[in-house]
């Protein structure tokens, strides 16, 4: 289908188009422009765009935007499940965290706008500069820069978006952010398989996806959504993280696999993907999110080798 409307479209609409997601009846492209200005030049061709894809008659919404922004990372990785408590921003931290360890240049950007927890877990407690191009400086904590919907809402008020509002708060957190240059942009990427991931996927072009499940047979439901989506959107799954694995209690020394055994092993084998690492379940790990002193897990040299293999295994 998607090579069809393209076909149908000018060699110079074809020549701008850089992405092209069709969901049902839902159609986003992304096309492409140097800057703001170009787009407005460029604004016949979103038109052009719009009624090509409108003379098929086969879709209910359709999107068009441009893409301004400058790649300034090398690889983007998303944390995703489409589950949630399963330990998407935990990860998201620690693997910052490690990468950073490695020498790698770290950006975190919290991408869950349901539930913004990265400011809690890195304790960070202060609001991002605006510099004077209007863009916001990303917070930098324990060397890495971070971004999150949490620094520009009211923590106390719960958050009831409104689709129009939940759009522009994504785009926010997507084009009116001045990174540094990266190494690795790490999202923690919002649950569900929705318009807001969607979103995301259509503007920032991912890398790769890193899928985090418990051995619960309850969260590998859910994570199949997660992988599916991720398939049907062309982008690559770098692997599976089974976390809380299993619990090792002080006195016996064996594990406890208190959410069953192998989950994460089942699920790679039916979708034939890496199984990169089993995190277990730790309470350094909980003690430590809580207290937002993530970087203390490390000193615990098993989870340290954990997450450090982990990185490793992204890095290569
Ligand atoms: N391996 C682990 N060991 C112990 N506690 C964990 C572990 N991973 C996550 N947690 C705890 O579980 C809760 C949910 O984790 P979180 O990362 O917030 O999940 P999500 O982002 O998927 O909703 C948090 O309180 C966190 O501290
Ligand atoms: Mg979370």
């Amino acid at each position: 289908m998607k090579d069809k409307i393209i076909n149908s479209f000018s060699n110079d609409l074809k020549a701008l188009v850089d992405n092209m997601i069709i969901n049902d009846k839902k159609v986003f492209v992304t096309l492409k422009a140097e800057n703001s200005n170009q787009a407005k030049e460029f604004e016949k061709f979103k038109e052009e765009c719009e009624k090509k894809i409108r003379d098929f008659n086969l879709f209910d919404e359709i999107n068009v935007t441009f893409t301004t922004i400058k790649r300034k990372f090398s690889k983007v990785i998303v944390v995703s499940s489409c589950k949630g408590g399963v330990g998407k921003s935990t990860l998201s931290v620690n693997l910052a965290l490690s990468l950073k360890k490695l020498g790698k240049k770290v950006g975190l950007l919290d991408g869950d706008i349901y539930g913004p927890s990265i400011p809690k877990l890195l304790n960070i407690n202060k609001k991002p500069d605006v510099n004077d191009k209007k863009k916001i400086i990303p917070v930098k904590q324990n060397g890495i820069d971070v971004m999150s919907i949490g620094f520009l809402i009211d923590e106390k008020k719960p958050l009831v978006w409104r689709g129009p509002m939940l759009q522009s708060a994504i785009m926010q957190l997507i084009n009116d952010v001045e990174w540094d240059f990266l190494d690795y942009l790490i999202i923690d990427f919002p649950p569900g398989t929705g318009d807001t991931q969607l979103t995301i996927m259509q503007k920032l072009k991912i890398d790769h996806a890193l899928i985090v499940t418990t051995p619960q047979e309850i969260a590998l439901a859910d994570t199949r959504k997660g992988i599916n989506m991720f398939n049907r959107f062309n982008v690559p799954i770098a692997g599976i993280v089974e976390n809380m694995s299993y619990f090792v209690c002080d006195n016996c020394s064996t594990k406890h696999f208190l959410f069953g055994e192998n989950g994460g092993e089942k699920l790679a084998k039916e979708f034939n993907i890496k199984l990169l690492g089993k995190i277990p379940f730790h309470s350094t790990i909980a003690k430590n999110c809580d207290a937002g002193t993530p970087e203390l897990i490390h000193n615990n040299s098993d989870l340290n080798k954990v997450y450090l293999e982990l990185s490793e295994s992204l890095i290569n």
